[in-house]
């Protein structure tokens, strides 16, 4: 019956960029209100897909966005495998720099461009056209609940207590998720770890309101000056972050990581060639790929201050404030990262400056087991849907639910993505390759054929 389904697959390929194309033209950015139809209409025309053969699909409310639920016939004594996704995108800009626009999908070199392509639209829709050839030939030989969510890029706020109150409907005895990339063209990967996430903003207010710079400059204290002090005070020279106790809980590579990821082929001056950079930069005594998977950070993501308009003007801005993400790795609590954020600058900050912060998220770095049944299957199926081995990788990025699976569910996550490095997912340009969307749809289906072979817990 795989046999059929892959050519079921193989035949489709030309419907499956369209139903993508319809898929992509909404532009459903969680973080703007002003989308918040278009996230309705992003989670309806996906609960639509699946009306073929499934028993029981369902819009379902949330806190904020709405989550797609979808399940197809139960059959007892089969293993259930929970696919998450997220059918959320980053916001566009800066638009002058796409060369075509963001929500109308184009192909060129063999790819999709749109917001969205890779993260995660494209590589959800691999999955949705695997279901639906499954569908066509007599069903899924697995019991599947699809959970796609709208607010994953805006830190899956309201995702806990939607599963917490759905446990039982969302029981499973493994989770898929394809929203990370491979290690390169023509090497899939799995990946095995992500990094977690602690995004914090910070307050100054100095004068009561802003003052002349001839006038005042000098004589009072510049929020401005204060936030650049702060925050280049972040690192030392050697690249480490300063905050007192840090790097406490760090779990230190494994020999066998280490040598596992220095043989990977990783080139990183052409890394940085890519990126139009003479160098790289980072913290001392590891490679990149170590300071991308293995080791926490901080890093300012925004800036106000001052006069930001165009053109000169001679101002001492009365406030000024940043956002700055950190991102965990395995064993660092995100709670005690933020208070340490906290404290570290409240400590530096002078008296005479008002500080005060928000916070914008926390999620715990993830670790997937590798010896286990259920990533033998996986890599099984990623080498028949693209033809090779696949390596085991980790990410730098954050997936806040492979946590939430694990806390509420008891649940273990296989990564398998199908995107590929320079997808400049959330840049401009964003993109996902058709042979990757359509290898993708084979893995996917290889991979539910595969995991019905997976020990049931009960
Ligand atoms: N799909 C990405 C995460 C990712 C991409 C991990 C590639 C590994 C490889 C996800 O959509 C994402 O961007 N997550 C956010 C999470 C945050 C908003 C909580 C991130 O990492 O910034
Ligand atoms: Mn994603
Ligand atoms: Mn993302």
């Amino acid at each position: 019956m795989l046999d059929r389904v892959l050519q079921t697959i193989d035949s489709r390929r030309h419907q499956s960029l369209s139903a993508l194309t319809q898929f992509l033209s909404i532009p459903s950015i969680s973080t703007k209100p002003e989308h918040q139809p278009d996230m309705r209409r992003a989670a309806q025309w996906l609960a639509d897909q699946f009306a073929f053969g499934f028993l029981d699909v369902n819009v379902m409310p949330t806190g904020g966005h709405p989550v797609v639920v979808a399940k197809n016939k139960h059959v007892p004594g089969r293993p259930t495998v929970l696919l998450y996704g997220h059918y959320d995108v980053q916001p566009p800009e800066p638009l002058e720099e796409w060369i075509s626009p963001p929500f109308e999908p184009t192909v060129r070199d063999n790819a999709i461009y749109a917001r969205g392509a890779a993260d995660d639209k494209g590589q959800v829709w691999s999955h949705v056209e695997a279901i639906l050839a499954w569908q066509a030939h007599g069903g899924l030989p697995v019991n599947l609940t699809v959970l796609i969510e709208g607010e994953e890029e805006i830190g899956s706020e309201n995702l806990e207590k939607f599963v917490a109150k759905h446990r039982d409907a969302l029981r499973a005895d493994i989770a898929v998720i394809s929203d990370t990339d491979q290690f390169a063209r023509g090497i899939p990967s799995i990946t095995c770890g992500l990094r977690g996430l602690v995004y914090m903003e910070v307050f100054l207010t100095g004068p009561s309101h802003d003052l002349h710079s001839g006038l005042y400059g000098g004589a009072v204290p510049n929020p401005a000056n204060v936030l650049a002090e702060l925050l280049a005070g972040l690192h030392d020279s050697q690249g480490r972050v300063t905050i007192p106790h840090f790097y406490d809980d760090v779990a230190e590579i494994s020999q066998q990581e280490r040598q596992m990821w220095r043989s990977l082929p990783f080139d990183e001056k052409a890394f940085a060639a890519d990126l139009k950079l003479s160098s790289l930069y980072g913290e001392e005594g590891f490679t990149t790929l170590e300071r991308i998977w293995s080791r926490p950070t901080c890093d300012i993501n925004g800036l106000t201050a001052g006069y930001q308009g165009h053109g000169a003007k001679t101002v001492i801005g009365a406030k000024a404030s940043a956002k700055v993400s950190m991102r965990l790795v395995p064993n660092q609590n995100p709670e005690k990262i933020a208070a340490a954020f906290e404290k570290a600058l409240r400590d530096r900050c002078p008296s005479n400056i008002r500080i005060e912060f928000a916070n914008h998220g926390l999620a715990p770095a993830a670790l997937v087991p590798v010896d286990s049944p259920a990533m033998r299957l996986a890599q099984e199926a990623v080498e028949t849907g693209f033809g090779a081995k696949p390596v085991l990788v980790r990410g730098g990025g954050s997936i806040p639910v492979v946590g939430l699976l694990k806390k509420v569910l008891g649940v273990d996550t296989l990564l398998v993505g199908f995107g590929l490095p320079g997808d400049r997912i959330h840049s401009p340009n964003e993109r996902f390759d058709l042979d990757c969307l359509h290898n993708g749809s084979r893995t996917a289906a290889v991979l539910y054929e595969r995991l019905s072979h997976l020990p049931k817990k009960d």
